[in-house]
Parts: structure tokens; C-alpha cells; sequence
């Protein structure tokens, strides 16, 4: 009988990291109000640092960031503001600095997105979604660059994985976040020299989120006909974990790098035998195979 699919655990941060890392650190992450980024954040002040979240929805921010609060210890803050135009994130940074006097750690997060043939797709919810993800990132990078470097901080951008292939549907989001990618690797370079690391993390397929609503109907973590090396989809502590590592000092060598974590879905080409079964049982493929096994 061929052994079970290894499932990955969901492990949090603090089963790794010490809890005073980040203590006297101050996060700004756009996109902070829901999903992935609140979960980054979530774990980002569980070590120790205060936080500011950005987006549009101020009642969802304000619950939020009350949320975040109660749950760590720390303080977090909400700030509306609208990534693609400069001046609101320019009144967030200031009130950052204002409540806090510094920023060190950056996260670009917020996004939009939705399925869209390239065919029925209009110039204009093209444009929205690169304006939200690639201008908001650089927006949010020029906003806050003069504070990240007087901290010698460090970003991250939140990308994607489906631009290394062809993701039907996903044009506009897969251009956006080609950009995203690019700035990142941009940014890295001239910023180096002034002790500003740029990292990327893209996320697989993130279960409980409204990313993964809009692309898959919500399925669960164990949906039929899903597989990938280990075994489920992201969960939001693994996105929040390699978080958590990139701003540490762990990291302090690591720059201008993209970490999909993904389970290493990415790398999977199993379209031609059953996977993970013919992995896991190699004589179910035994005909197609070479040697002894
Ligand atoms: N979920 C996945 O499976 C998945 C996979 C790959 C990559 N990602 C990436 O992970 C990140 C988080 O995604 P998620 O699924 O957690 O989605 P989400 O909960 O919808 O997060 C997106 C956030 O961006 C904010 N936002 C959107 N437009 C904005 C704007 N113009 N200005 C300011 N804030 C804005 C939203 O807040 P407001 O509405 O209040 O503005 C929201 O908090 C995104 O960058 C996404 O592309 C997700």
C-alpha cells in the first residue's frame, strides 16, 4: 500500500522566533485591513512592534487595527488612504510619524483583483488593477523611502505566482504583479547601499481568503483534485511566517529575492502521471519507468 500525502503543518512564528524581535520596531502595511496582510501584521506584532494599517474602508480598518490591538499587546492604528493617489498615503505616513516617529518595516499589500478574459476585459478595470498594484506599490514605496532609510528598514512586496506562467484570466493581475516584482528587484539595488533590504513574498493560493473566494469558489484545504508537493493550500501562517523571518535580522543578508510560498506548487509538472500517487507508489507507473525501483 503506498503511504499517505504528507500534509505540511501550520505552524506560528512563535514556535520559532523570540517574542521581543521586532520590539521597538513600526510596521506601515498597506492592505493591513483583511486577508494575508492582517495576518502579517497580526504576526509582526506579536514580536513586538506597533503597526499601522492602510486601505480604503475606514469602519473595516478601525475593527481591525481595535482587533490587532487586543489580540498582541501592541498598538495598531488605522489610516485610510487610497494607494493610487500619492497624497492620501503621503497623510498616512505622516500620521505614522506623528504617532510613532519612525517607521522601519514596510509591507505592499493592497491589490485588487477579479477573473477576466483578456477578451472581455476593459481598458479601464485593466488599468484600475495595475494602478492598485503596481503604482500603489511604488506609491507606497515613495511615500515612505525617507523614513526606511533613517531606520536602515526593510520592505515587502506581496506578489503572486502567476505570472511565471500563462494564468488564464489573470492578464491584468499577472502584468501588475510582473511590475510588483520588478520594483521590488529595483529597489533592492539602490537602496542596498543605504542599509534597505526589498524582498518579495507570493503567495500560493491562500485558503480563507478573498483571493482565493474570487478565484476558486472557496474551496477547502482539501478540495478534490488539488495537489501539490506538500500537500495543501497556503495558509495565511505561512505567508505570515515568511514575514516574519524577511524583516528579522535572520535575514539582514537577504535582498532583492521573490519567496513563493506555495508549497512548492510552482515547480509542479505532474499533468502526466497521477501526483502525488506515482511519487508515493512508483509501481503504479512502473511501465513508464526506467531501472529498478
Ligand atoms: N489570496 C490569495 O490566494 C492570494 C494569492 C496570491 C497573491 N495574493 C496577494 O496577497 C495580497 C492580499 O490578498 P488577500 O487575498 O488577502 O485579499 P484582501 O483581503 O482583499 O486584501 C486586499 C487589501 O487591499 C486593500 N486595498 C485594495 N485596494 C486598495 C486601494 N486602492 N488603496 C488601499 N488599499 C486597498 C483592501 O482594503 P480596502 O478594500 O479597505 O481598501 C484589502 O485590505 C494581495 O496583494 C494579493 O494580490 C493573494
Amino acid at each position: 500500500m503506498a503511504p499517505s500525502y504528507f500534509l505540511a503543518p501550520i505552524v506560528d512564528s512563535s514556535s520559532t522566533f523570540k517574542d521581543d524581535i521586532f520590539k521597538g520596531k513600526v510596521l506601515f502595511c498597506t492592505g493591513g485591513g483583511s486577508g494575508i496582510c492582517k495576518g502579517m501584521t497580526e504576526a509582526i506584532m506579536r514580536h513586538g512592534a506597533d503597526a499601522v494599517i492602510v486601505g480604503r474602508k475606514a469602519d473595516r480598518l478601525a475593527a481591525s487595527a481595535k482587533e490587532l490591538s487586543e489580540k498582541t499587546g501592541k498598538t495598531c492604528i488605522p489610516a485610510q488612504a487610497d494607494v493610487r493617489d500619492p497624497k492620501s498615503l503621503k497623510d498616512a505616513v505622516q500620521k505614522t510619524i506623528e504617532r510613532f516617529g519612525k517607521i522601519d518595516f514596510v509591507i505592499c499589500g493592497a491589490a485588487g483583483n477579479f477573473m477576466a478574459p483578456i477578451s472581455g476585459l476593459s481598458e479601464n478595470a485593466f488599468r484600475t488593477v495595475i494602478e492598485i498594484d503596481t503604482l500603489g506599490t511604488y506609491n507606497t514605496i515613495k511615500a515612505t523611502i525617507p523614513h526606511v532609510r533613517k531606520s536602515k528598514g526593510a520592505y515587502i512586496c506581496v506578489s503572486a505566482t502567476l505570472h511565471y506562467r500563462g494564468t488564464p484570466y489573470q492578464a491584468h493581475v499577472s502584468a501588475a504583479k510582473a511590475g510588483v516584482d520588478a520594483i521590488s528587484n529595483a529597489l533592492a539595488t539602490e537602496e542596498g547601499p543605504w542599509g534597505v533590504r526589498s524582498n518579495v513574498i507570493a503567495p500560493g493560493f491562500t485558503s480563507g481568503t478573498e483571493g482565493m473566494r474570487v478565484m476558486s469558489g472557496n474551496k477547502s484545504n482539501t478540495a478534490d483534485g488539488f495537489s501539490n508537493p506538500l500537500g495543501r493550500f497556503t495558509e495565511i501562517p505561512d505567508l505570515a511566517n515568511a514575514a516574519v523571518f524577511l524583516f528579522s535580522p535572520a535575514a539582514c543578508y537577504i535582498t532583492g529575492q521573490v519567496l513563493p510560498v506555495d508549497g512548492g506548487g510552482e515547480h509542479l509538472r505532474g499533468d502526466f502521471f497521477p501526483y502525488p500517487q506515482s511519487v508515493l507508489d512508483p509501481s503504479s507507473i512502473q511501465k513508464l519507468l526506467k531501472g529498478k525501483l
